[in-house]
């Protein structure tokens, strides 16, 4: 692959400026006026390959501005990679290049990923550019002249060895609390208790393996709580999805702290004016390069006027489309920074939940994380774009991506269903009109009956209830092989003197056809284009539909999607998993002598390892708060024929006593029983999920105390 320069942003990446294609708004029709947006997703760090799960958000972004240019707007869709912070710097370091090597390669990269699944950014820039300099530091000067930055010394852990300042998970060691080694310096993932990185038991530096020191230095701050009246407002605006409004809300109606937004050298990104050492943080500058890039394209683009779109009081609208982890950055940070800068506020932050893989979390050792690339050697990129389209709405909810499922939907749907109509038509076109359309349709009611659905299907893509809209189309495409179906051309086709009634069903079927394709550019655009070309039309908008294609005369007709074959998915998930060499490949490199001291946790156990898991079910008997513990709950289970168990268990972010009493839960029977802070622990309640969603595993029904589990 050539390597791009990030500089290659300069450089138009899509000449095709689709309000070319607007149309007039239709009476009645409530849009009167061409909507300018510019809509973003998260920039991608610099230091990674571009993965399933990324994709979900660039497929749904980029779908959703697809659907805007289609009906006519103005929409603008910008990105860049996030090429700051001390992940770069190690990363480059472990590959033996500087950063600005490894950011400058992994621009191409991902680059080439996106434009492979048919992500059509206008601008595909980089933080690490003269504009994201300029513009951070703007905004740094206008939060300083406007009292919004504050000093004061922070105490840190620091690598003496590597010179650096260490944040908290490159620090780690054994849990003050229960005892558990190998915990990050923030919290501990077996016994949840949080902690100062230096509380560590035999602490040490992630990067080096030295035993790490207490320093202080100055750092700057963002006065965040000086926008919490602005923020409380801004979040309940319409701005967010309810859940993640209510969210926040437990922030907002608290006390906010200030944000510390500098970092110490050695660091990777920008120097903080007038202050030596001092860097800008990568979450400063990072959604600043949602501006740069724009700034960047409005230098080569005349129609765009960056101050048009960033100034205050801007009539354009600003969408951001990011995952349900970075929120906080997107919703509270930038808002204020932006309005303490005097910038314009985004109308709203479109918050995505993450992918699983078949039920599970993407695993590098069951082969599940997929990066683009490996998919891309082995299927359609429209295939995915399909799938995600037919499963995605406005919520935050994860989304399993079940590869039997995956084959199913695409080739019933796609294939079989929408494809289907036009190859099963064109060839008696071909054959009885040499490629012409009928003069009129036998069924115009029916046709009318489709573009009648428009609306209602494009307010289900505006409010990124995709899922709805495409099952709208495919009912649509259903009622058209239905008609199909009846008329049966191919038996008139046998038929004497029937030769116009054949090219008449046929043509119904071709307009049907392109009515449910116009819908679906935004998700399948390849396809489309082929399309277009067979329909032989200028385009595929949403204003033309309601003229069907008469007297017309065809193009030539090629595939338009193979089905999807399912050993191809198992082949692309078997070249996915790690050799055994390359397995332990992520961890630290530490040395020999600190070795022993926390050792590598391996990432795969053997599977006699784990059948000696004891899970148990167990009824909840007794459940309290513990006074002093933030996420702990202590339950008392009966445990059948092992008696009462007492745990302590992490999932008081989720459940409140009275959730648990009296039902049945998991429990790992085996486990050796661990002191904690707060008491003892014997055993561990099975739940899956994060700090912020966490569920419990329930055993089926019927299952009594004591039962085992397997
Ligand atoms: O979480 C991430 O992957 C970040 N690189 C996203 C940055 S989004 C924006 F703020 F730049
Ligand atoms: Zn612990």
């Amino acid at each position: 692959m050539q390597a791009n320069s990030y500089l290659a942003g300069r450089k138009p990446q899509h000449k095709q400026v689709n309000y070319a294609f607007f149309h007039p708004p239709k009476k009645n029709e409530t849009r009167m006026s061409q909507r300018e947006i510019l809509v973003t997703s998260a920039l991608p760090y610099a230091n990674g390959d571009i993965h399933l799960g990324h994709l979900l958000e660039y497929l749904q972004t980029d779908m959703w501005v697809r659907f805007q240019n289609a009906r006519g707007n103005m929409c603008t869709y910008v990105c860049a990679d996030d090429t700051h912070g001390t992940a770069i710097t190690l990363r480059a370091e472990k590959e033996g290049i500087t950063p600005e090597q490894l950011i400058d390669r992994v621009h191409g990269e991902h680059y080439q990923d996106f434009q492979d699944f048919l992500i059509k950014f206008d601008n595909y820039y980089s933080t690490h550019s003269d504009e994201n300099r300029e513009l951070a530091e703007l905004i740094y000067k206008r939060c300083k002249e406007g009292g919004f930055i504050a000093t004061r010394d922070v105490k840190q852990a620091y690598d003496p060895e590597k010179g650096m300042f260490l944040a908290d998970r490159y620090v780690k060691g054994t849990c003050p609390e229960c005892g558990a080694e190998d915990q990050y310096g923030d919290n501990c993932e077996v016994c949840s208790a949080t902690y100062a990185p230096l509380d560590l038991k035999d602490a040490y530096s992630v990067v080096s393996g030295a035993k790490p020191v207490e320093k202080s230095s100055e750092h700057f701050f963002f006065k965040l709580p000086e926008f919490q009246g602005m923020l409380k407002e801004w979040t309940r605006s319409g701005t967010l999805q309810p859940e993640v409004a209510n969210k926040l809300a437990e922030w907002l109606d608290g006390e906010l702290l200030e944000w510390d937004i500098s970092r110490d050298a050695p660091y990777f990104g920008f120097e903080i004016p007038d202050a030596p050492g001092k860097y800008f943080y990568v979450w400063l500058d990072a959604p600043i390069g949602y501006m740069s890039s724009f700034k960047n394209l409005c230098e080569r683009r005349a129609d765009l006027d960056f101050d048009h779109y960033w100034k205050k009081g801007s009539t354009t609208e600003l969408y951001h489309f990011i995952g349900k982890d970075i929120v906080n950055f997107h919703a509270l940070f930038w808002p204020a920074m932006l309005d303490a800068a005097d910038f314009r506020k985004p109308n709203a932050v479109n918050v995505h939940g993450y992918v699983t893989i078949n039920g599970e979390k993407m695993s590098k050792s069951r082969g599940t994380f997929i990066t683009a690339r490996t998919y891309l050697d082995h299927l359609d990129p429209e295939y995915l774009r399909y799938y995600y389209a037919a499963k995605l709405n406005d919520k935050v909810d994860d989304m399993d991506l079940n590869f039997d499922d995956f084959v199913q939907r695409v080739n019933t749907d796609v294939v079989n269903k929408l494809v289907n109509i036009a190859s099963r038509c064109q060839g008696f076109i071909g054959k009885f009109n040499d490629g012409k359309l009928a003069a009129e349709l036998p069924e115009p009611q029916m046709y009318a009956d489709f573009v009648a659905k428009s609306e209602e299907i494009a307010e289900r893509f505006e409010a990124r209830q995709f899922s709805a809209g495409v099952r709208e189309v495919m009912a649509l495409a259903d009622r058209a092989n239905e008609y199909i179906q009846a008329q049966a051309p191919w038996k008139l086709a046998k038929e004497e003197g029937k030769g116009d009634e054949v090219v008449a069903v046929c043509s119904q079927g071709i307009n049907l056809f392109r009515v449910l394709l116009t819908w679906l550019t935004p998700v399948l655009p390849n396809m489309a284009a082929k399309a277009q070309s067979f329909l032989n039309v200028a385009d595929l908008n949403w204003g033309s539909i309601e003229q069907p294609l008469l007297d017309h005369q065809l193009g030539k007709f090629e595939p338009l999607m193979q089905r999807v074959d399912g050993k191809a998915v198992a082949k692309m998930l078997e070249a996915n998993k790690p050799a055994e060499a390359e397995k332990p490949a992520d961890k630290p490199k530490k040395k020999a002598k600190k070795e022993k001291q926390a050792p590598e946790t391996p990432d795969v156990i053997d599977f006699n390892d784990f059948v000696k898991v004891d899970l148990r079910v167990a009824k909840v008997v007794k459940c309290d708060h513990v006074e002093g513990a933030d996420k702990l709950l202590s339950v008392t289970l009966d445990v059948g024929e092992l008696g009462e168990r007492h745990v302590f268990s992490g999932i008081k972010a989720c459940y409140q006593p009275e959730d648990l009493l009296g039902k049945n839960v998991v429990l790992v029977a085996n486990l050796a029983p661990r002191k904690m802070k707060f008491g003892m622990s014997e055993g561990m309640i099975l739940a899956s999920g994060d700090d912020k969603n966490i569920s419990v595993v329930m055993p089926p029904e019927g299952a009594k105390p004591g039962d085992r589990i397997s």
